[in-house]
């Protein structure tokens, strides 16, 4: 038997708690098939939070995180709360337990599923094979940069400055090249060293540290090339590290090779093994309530904890085997049907994953 895991779950608003329901039904599973241990804690978050405490991430909330050795969450938000003060809106939530948990990479894979190659909008032939992961610094670059207003020559002027420190590059840069270590040794940085000095010492640090990394083979690639290169080539690759402003841009293209959103996981990692695990979309509200959201996302994201923060490669590949084949099989949620009328709610998609969880 493996060690006993602490998960804590906040599992938010909207269709969170109803994928994150069928999360933990495959986690147990695979307790059985594989001598896995967990213990899971629940706590409130986001939206719900507001209602019943007054704030979106409570103290309590934060601790049982703290003391855990990974997080799922699912989702928050909703139109109930969109006109609230900042400090009383969900999303103030999800920037406050990223902070507090000091997470500062974004991990979004972005792998096709042959079965659902269809559904993307560019060539089958071209998605064939794709299978990447974009890492994304999270707590520095031009979105945290001092920002103001002045007047100038021509009239009023806007300035966002854009910052990182070595300490900030080295840490996810070393993140990245171990991410790529375990999958096919390759990594992509990515920069705009022709004109922006932040990316010059982006460049220069990757060059420092890549040695320590021998087995990687390592490319630079400029931003806007990459852009480029996600539509044309994007089996050519395998994981790509970035800046923040440039991650967020490039991790959205990518998700869009896959199609939809219910299918994309993600994982938020800091020093260390411990992680933050949560399906890309969010809450939902025009399907909330009606057990008709796609749990993929949020299954596929406990199969990243398993690979990221405990090293349960075969548990992983389970999960992500489990699924693959009951996709394979037809089975469709509404987001990814074709026939609508032949769609299967959350809990029957969550009943099939598990039933195809094979050791
Ligand atoms: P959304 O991702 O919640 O929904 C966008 C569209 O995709 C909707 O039509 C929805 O029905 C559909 N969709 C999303 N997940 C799905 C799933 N698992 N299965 C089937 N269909 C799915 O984004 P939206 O509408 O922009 O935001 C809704 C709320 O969620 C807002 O309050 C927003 O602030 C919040 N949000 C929260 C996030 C988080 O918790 N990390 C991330 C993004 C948005
Ligand atoms: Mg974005």
């Amino acid at each position: 038997m493996a060690e006993v895991k602490k998960i804590a779950v906040v599992a938010g608003d909207g269709i969170g708690p109803e994928v994150v329901a069928e999360a933990i039904k495959v986690m147990r599973k695979t307790e059985e098939l594989f001598g896995l241990q967990f213990e899971f804690e629940h706590g409130l978050f986001g939206g719900i939070a507001i209602d019943e405490r007054g704030t979106p991430l409570p103290q309590d909330t934060l601790e049982m995180c703290q003391r855990s050795d990974a997080v799922l969450l699912g989702a928050v938000g909703g139109p109930k709360w969109d006109s609230n003060p900042k400090e009383l809106r969900p999303e103030t939530g999800l920037l406050g337990i990223r902070k507090a948990l000091g997470l500062f990479s974004n991990i979004r894979p972005a792998n096709v599923f042959d079965c659902l190659k269809d559904a993307s909008t560019l060539k089958p032939e071209v998605l064939e094979g794709t299978d990447l992961i974009v890492v994304r610094e999270l707590t520095g670059g031009i979105y945290f940069g001092e920002k103001y207003r002045r007047e100038g020559a021509h009239g009023e002027e806007a300035v966002d400055t854009c910052v990182y420190n070595v300490t900030e590059v080295e840490r996810i840069v070393r993140q990245a090249f171990e991410i790529a270590q375990k999958r096919s040794k390759r990594l992509a940085s990515v920069d705009k060293a022709n004109v922006l000095e932040t990316s010059r010492l982006w460049r220069e640090v990757v060059i420092r540290i890549a040695p320590e990394y021998p087995d990687v083979e390592l490319e630079h690639v400029l931003v806007d090339n990459c852009a480029m290169q996600l539509l044309r080539r994007p089996s050519s690759f395998d994981v790509i590290v970035t800046e923040n402003m440039f991650g967020d841009i490039l991790s959205d293209e990518a998700a869009m090779l896959t199609g939809s959103i219910g299918m994309l996981s993600s994982a938020s990692l800091g020093e260390g093994s411990f992680g933050l695990y949560e399906p890309v979309h969010g809450s939902a509200p025009d399907i909330a309530g009606q057990g008709i959201a796609n749990p993929i996302a949020t299954i596929l994201s406990v199969a990243l904890m398993y690979r990221l923060t405990f090293g349960y490669e075969e548990a992983a590949t389970a999960i992500e085997t489990a699924v693959k084949n009951v996709l394979d099989a037809g089975h469709r949620t509404g987001d990814i049907a074709v026939d609508k009328s032949k769609a299967l709610g959350t809990t029957a998609m969550g009943d099939l994953i598990v039933a195809a969880i094979k050791r």
